[in-house]
């Protein structure tokens, strides 16, 4: 079974990224066979300045591989390095229907936020389904906002199949985590277009206070609160162990439990969770020819699959492929 995932280098990754993606990626890639890449083609739809991309797109690697990525394992690589992606999304771009992108919630909701509605903004799934079927992935670990997009590859490869007559592109399933939807500090979806995040690496002052800052309503310490209705309980439940969330959460319905404490006990977690990670990011971020190997040798074993996937492609199309 292989397994397959993108996170785009389009700002610095969060909690919400790492609670409802990243953790089942690192999880995933000690038992099964995985290919990670930075989504930077994709990144240009929001992100358009040469030296902060080349920033975010290290930023990405360097946190795969703090958290625990053994890039032995897992294939980790830039979208980039196997360019053959943009061909694969043009072919699907014709055999899919222009309504099919209209209805994704995902351009909608960047274009609310401000995003420029550019035909790349427009033709993002294109390029996702491409990236997902040029690997003949199976699973695709994702958070709940993607699984639009991985429905809509199930389509396009349905699309491409029927157009002719061949199965070749093989449909693959979306994976979620318990973390269906982390919420920011102030309770809407944490998302770096929000500025609502806790970010993964910041200083554990900076964490803290961000965590501090986490919107509660005004209910007393003595009274009785609501755990499923609490901001900083749904993040402390993602992190902390089920006994703990247990106890936690008889407490908030017992009252006499002040959100500060909560807020205290969920900055002890993240510190206990990120802090070694944090210390082998800065050890990595001085070694960058570990980082920039790594990502070269995981782009040569995905552009392998990749290769012969097109070949499959431009045969059923009858394109002509030259080979060498
Ligand atoms: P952002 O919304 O901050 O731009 P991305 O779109 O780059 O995040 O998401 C990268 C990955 O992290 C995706 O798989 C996405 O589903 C997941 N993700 C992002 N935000 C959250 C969240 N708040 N809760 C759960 N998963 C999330
Ligand atoms: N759209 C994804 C996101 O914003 C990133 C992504 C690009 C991706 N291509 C992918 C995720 C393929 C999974 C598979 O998070």
């Amino acid at each position: 079974m292989r397994v397959l995932s993108g996170i785009q280098s389009s700002g610095k990754l969060h909690l919400g990224n790492y609670l409802g993606a990243l953790k089942q990626h690192i999880e995933l890639h000690r038992d099964h066979e995985c290919f990670y890449f930075i989504a930077n083609y994709h990144a240009l739809t929001t992100v358009q300045d040469a030296d902060r991309q080349r920033e975010l797109t290290r930023d990405v690697a360097l946190d795969y591989l703090a958290l625990g990525l053994d890039p032995n394992k897992a294939a980790l690589f830039r979208q980039t390095d196997v360019p053959e992606v943009c061909e694969l999304a043009w072919i699907l771009s014709t055999v899919t229907g222009r309504g099919l992108l209209e209805r994704a919630h995902s351009y909608k909701d960047k274009i609310a936020k401000g995003v420029a509605p550019s035909m790349g903004l427009m033709s993002y799934p294109l390029l996702m389904a491409a990236d997902i079927l040029i690997y003949d992935s199976d699973l695709v670990p994702v958070g709940k906002d993607q699984v639009q997009h991985i429905e809509m590859t199930q389509d396009m490869a349905g699309y491409f199949n029927n157009a002719y007559g061949v199965e070749v592109l093989k449909r693959p399933e979306a994976r979620l985590n318990q973390a269906y939807t982390v919420p920011g500090i102030d309770g809407q979806k944490m998302s770096k277009t929000y500025g609502n995040t806790v970010d993964l690496f910041d200083t554990p002052k900076k964490a803290r206070k961000r965590i501090m800052a986490i919107k509660t309503d005004s209910t007393p310490v003595e009274d009785p609160k609501d755990p499923d209705a609490c901001n900083v309980f749904a993040i402390l439940r993602l992190m902390a162990s089920p006994e703990e969330t247990e106890e936690m959460a008889a407490a908030y319905r017992g009252g006499g439990l002040g959100y500060g404490t909560v807020k205290k006990r969920l900055a002890e977690l993240y510190e206990e969770q990120f802090g070694a990670a944090r210390e082998r990011r800065a050890q990595l971020e001085a070694d960058s020819d570990y980082v920039e190997d790594a990502l070269i040798d995981g782009a040569k074993r995905a552009r392998a699959v990749a290769t012969k996937v097109m070949a499959r492609v431009r045969d059923a199309c009858g394109l002509v492929t030259v080979r060498s």
